[in-house]
């Protein structure tokens, strides 16, 4: 019998559920997927009834497994999707669905922020400039479009802290994922009373803020009984999913030359700091990293969800197989075809939701291994662009690839070649999800502490061959300078 922690991560296609040892072997595993709402283009909803009982699904599972090998867990962790708004009423009920990080509605309240605290303000208190994806804008658009809602609403919780407050009836949060929100100071790591009372918001919407590392809470009787997990299990506050999978990576401010790339739904660049700063124009993110340091994080939004979005819409049929195969025979630079990855806009670093993705230079000549080439080189050089904003700040020399894109030694041998920097594979390839078990195991008692696990843990990881994507790099530097003129009244380059 073996003692294991479970580490839960809620993202955006589904919720994913592991149960690792000690030593980080996986013991027991589920996911359950449920659906995204596109209500009108820009906006993107879940409804978190869908989160709970997927999760609830998962979790079952996952205890079942366990019962039936003789394993009894110890803890959960919870990690999750950033930013996303859960508005409840007085009675803890959902409002309404709620708006995902890569929601764009809130372009309008990310201008009336900027216009009630000076960006410069904003930046020194919360590490971030207002953000469309953020929860902070989403609480002000709910206010101006849908004040009946608005005024019900007694608390905003995020996605991971809403799971945390059905398993326990206890609502709070930590600080990875509440930097996100948009109005947690980043020197105390608890919420801004000057940011919030710029805006007319009231602190009391936000719940308590804990270690990331702490235990928030215990399984209710109600869902001991339908899960059949231990009675009483203690419930971790985790992290928000990119912190989460950097702990499960060991990425530390101790150790600022490891970073990670992940080519998830979105492509994320992360690097821990060994002292917090920002960039000063906030095109990249400083967050909170749930170890107790901080951590730069470059986001652009459309990466594997660009090459799934391809799949779907143009080749249902065919498997990513084929179409990573199909890219490989085509040359540095898709025969003259280039892709900018903007289906969602874009976050790092031209931080502008008005951007839409084009492919450019089509012959009659090209095929789908061309557009599928493009694509990638795209998502690997929108990468490159928030790199370039990350550099003076950071000092990263590896990354760590994680994210369901890292599969291909293509895309990551793309990406290497566009940061110009070395790409590892881990065996083991861990991401949000075990990061969040491993966040739950110093309460378990498995470690003394948080570091001692991670610098345990730790993958250990695989060079990457870095691709020649000189070509696909002028193409792209050129499409970009002639977008630019395109966006009237809205520079892509501000
Ligand atoms: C980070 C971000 C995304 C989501 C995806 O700022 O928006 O990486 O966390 O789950």
């Amino acid at each position: 019998m073996a003692e294991v922690t479970l580490g839960l991560d809620l993202g955006t296609s589904g919720v994913k559920v592991v149960a690792p040892g000690r030593d980080g072997q996986t013991l027991a595993q589920d996911t359950r997927g449920y659906p995204l709402l596109t209500p009108h283009p820009g906006w993107t909803e879940q409804r978190p009834e869908d989160w709970v009982a997927a999760t609830l699904t998962a979790l079952s599972e996952v205890a079942r497994q366990l019962k039936a090998a003789g394993h009894t867990p110890l803890a959960l962790g919870l990690s999750g999707q950033m930013h996303g708004a859960v508005f409840l009423d007085a009675h803890g009920e959902v409002i309404r669905p709620a708006p995902l990080w890569n929601d764009q509605r809130t372009a309008d309240a990310v201008e009336e922020i900027e216009a009630r605290m000076p960006r410069s303000e904003l930046i020194a208190r919360t590490g971030n400039r207002a953000v469309t994806g953020f929860q902070l804008p989403k609480l002000l658009w709910l206010r101006q479009a849908e004040p009946d809602r608005f005024a019900r609403t007694r608390h905003v919780l995020l996605p991971k802290d809403y799971l945390g407050y059905v398993l326990t009836g206890q609502m709070s949060t930590e600080p990875s994922d509440a930097s996100g929100v948009g109005a947690l100071n980043l020197a105390s790591r608890n919420w801004d009373g000057e940011v919030l009372g710029a805006l007319g918001l009231s602190a009391d919407l936000f719940p308590e803020v804990t270690e990331s590392w702490a235990v928030s809470g215990r399984l209710s009787p109600e869902l001991t009984a339908r899960t059949g997990l231990p009675a009483g299990l203690p419930i971790v506050a985790g992290g928000g999913d990119n912190a989460a999978a950097g702990v499960a990576l060991g990425l530390t401010g101790a150790r600022p030359e490891v970073g990670s790339v992940s080519l998830g739904t979105s492509g994320v660049l992360f690097a821990p700091l060994s002292t917090p700063t920002s960039d000063p124009e906030g095109r990249v993110h400083l967050f909170a990293h749930a170890d107790g340091g901080y951590n730069l994080l470059g986001v652009t939004l459309a990466c594997a969800g660009a090459l799934q979005w391809l799949r779907d819409k143009l080749a249902p049929d065919t498997g990513f197989e084929t179409l990573l195969t199909e890219a490989a025979a085509v040359p540095d630079g898709a025969d003259g075809v280039t892709f900018l990855p903007f289906l969602a806009g874009e976050r790092s670093p031209w931080m502008n939701p008005a951007l839409r993705a084009s492919w450019t230079g089509l012959a009659l000549a090209h095929g789908r291994g061309h557009l599928t080439r493009a694509l990638l080189e795209g998502t690997a050089l929108a990468l490159a662009d928030t790199f370039e904003v990350m550099k003076p700040t950071v000092n990263v020399s590896s990354f760590l690839a994680t994210g369901g894109g890292a599969r291909s030694d293509l895309w990551l041998g793309l990406v290497s070649g566009a940061l110009g920097t070395e790409v590892q594979r881990s065996l083991q390839e861990p991401g949000a999800a075990e990061g969040a078990a491993v966040l739950a195991m110093p309460a378990a008692g498995l470690y003394t502490t948080l570091q001692e696990a991670m610098d345990t843990l730790r993958p250990v990881g695989r060079s990457i061959q870095a691709l020649d994507i000189s070509q696909a790099r002028k193409q792209h530097a050129e499409i970009l300078g002639r977008e630019h003129s395109l966006i009237e009244g809205k520079s892509v380059l501000q």
